[in-house]
């Protein structure tokens, strides 16, 4: 069965076109001036249409720590952002520090998720046999190292065990902060791993990013490393996080002003390769409590933060989508997603470019019920997403509506 998408707007070479999107078994089979005579299943009236988001980097809670978010609240969440994939990190209770661990966490995800997945795999000084395992499963996109204390005991003190951990990876995402940066980057060029440093935050980070790229690039080098900035570090600045307080808190912390400007530049002169929210909810009593926890949930809010800087003429919609789709499919090597085009995953996003709306915590879906960007008058909104040709969330008469039958599937990693 062909399934019709019709009047998409698309963005092609900097020009927008009107094209009628055909469908099936899950992938795009054509993108036509002509409807071929079909009855459309949706009629997308001229709005953009874009790949959906995939987001590498979300903390879904599962298992053990459930009351702050679990993937049927957080997945319906993804999809009312605009998200069709997400990878999930591995500071749960327990961490996925095992492949046991791992295949149960998938059995149980693979029944609740909407949106496609994969899994970041944890590291610890005496797990290394397991990380190899893990390595292999197709659905495990990378290795998960802490170089600084975070939520999880997951942190690796010595640099011999980390090099180990770095040489049996597929990939390396690593929560770096400050100095830490610097590191691993020295870790990644010895051992010629694929480094994904999450959330940089800072300047002086950026400057040890360009500056490793550029020994990479001199010294031809076989270490590749790819860059991560997340919607609140790049919308967000320590100013506030004084007003947010414990809903302002997170690792890295928020920056001063000059710090959020020269990421926001990096994002924009293509030095940070994707957007990743690092979604790490807690619920509202433990963050009004005397110690909150770090994280922020992200997944509702990043789509329209990017595309309401597209509406302000900061960003172009080609460079929102390579930060969102193609991006983070390439630097992961997902294989089948991340573009609008034939022969890939009919992964849709229909966006209201002209929709102006206040980020409303009543209307999150995410089960911790708060947002960083609660009272932010956002334009331009997803109104529609489909994952493999099946629309899993609208926006209907102002309310967002969820297909709750359809199911994620595991994501594929080269
Ligand atoms: O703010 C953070 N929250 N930073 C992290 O590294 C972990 C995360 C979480 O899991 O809560
Ligand atoms: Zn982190
Ligand atoms: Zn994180």
């Amino acid at each position: 069965m062909r399934t019709l998408i019709a009047n998409a707007k698309i963005r092609q070479e900097g020009k927008d076109i009107i094209r009628h999107i055909i469908i099936e078994k899950g992938k795009i089979v054509a993108i036509s001036r002509g409807s071929g005579g079909m009855t459309p299943a949706y009629d997308a009236r001229g709005n953009y249409v874009i790949p959906g988001m995939i987001d590498p980097h979300v903390h879904f809670r599962y298992p053990g720590m459930t009351e702050k978010e679990d993937w049927e609240h957080a997945s319906r969440a993804a999809a009312s952002g605009g998200i069709v994939a997400v990878v999930d990190m591995p500071n749960t209770q327990p961490p996925l520090l095992t492949t046991a661990l791992l295949d149960e966490k998938h059995q149980h995800v693979k029944r609740h998720s909407l949106v496609d997945y994969g899994f970041h795999f944890g590291a610890s000084a005496d797990n290394l046999d397991e990380v190899s395992h893990a390595s292999r499963r197709p659905f495990v996109a990378s290795t998960k190292v802490f170089l600084n204390l975070s939520t999880g005991r997951m942190l690796i003190e010595d640099d011999a065990t980390l090099e180990e951990a770095f040489r049996r990876s597929r990939m390396v995402f690593c929560h770096a902060e400050d100095d830490q940066v610097w590191r691993a980057i020295g870790i990644a060029l010895r051992t010629g791993a694929r480094l994904y440093l999450c959330h940089i935050s800072q300047a002086k980070e950026l400057a040890y990013l360009r500056k490793a790229r550029r020994m990479i690039h001199e010294k031809g080098l076989r270490a590749r490393i790819v860059a991560e900035a997340t919607p609140h570090h790049l919308f967000l600045n320590d100013a506030d996080a004084k007003r947010l307080k414990g809903f302002g808190m997170m690792k890295p912390p928020l920056r001063p002003e000059k710090d959020r400007r020269a990421l926001m530049r990096a994002l924009l002169d293509g030095t940070i390769d994707t957007v990743g929210t690092d979604h790490a909810p807690h619920t509202l009593q433990e963050k009004k409590g005397m110690s909150p926890p770090y994280g922020v949930p992200g997944v509702e809010t990043a789509l329209p933060l990017l595309l309401d800087l597209v509406n302000r003429g900061r960003l172009s919609l080609e460079r929102l989508v390579r930060l969102t789709s193609s991006g983070p499919a390439q630097a992961l090597g997902i294989r089948g997603k991340g573009s609008l085009a034939v022969g890939m995953d009919a992964d849709l996003v229909m966006i209201d470019m002209d929709l102006s709306q206040e980020v409303e915590t009543s209307r999150l879906l995410s089960k911790c019920g708060w947002s960083p960007f609660a009272g932010k008058v956002l334009k331009g909104w997803p109104i529609a997403t489909f994952i493999r040709g099946t629309k899993v969330y609208e926006l209907s008469g102002g309310r967002k509506v969820i297909a709750s039958r359809h199911r994620g599937r595991p994501l594929t990693f080269a």
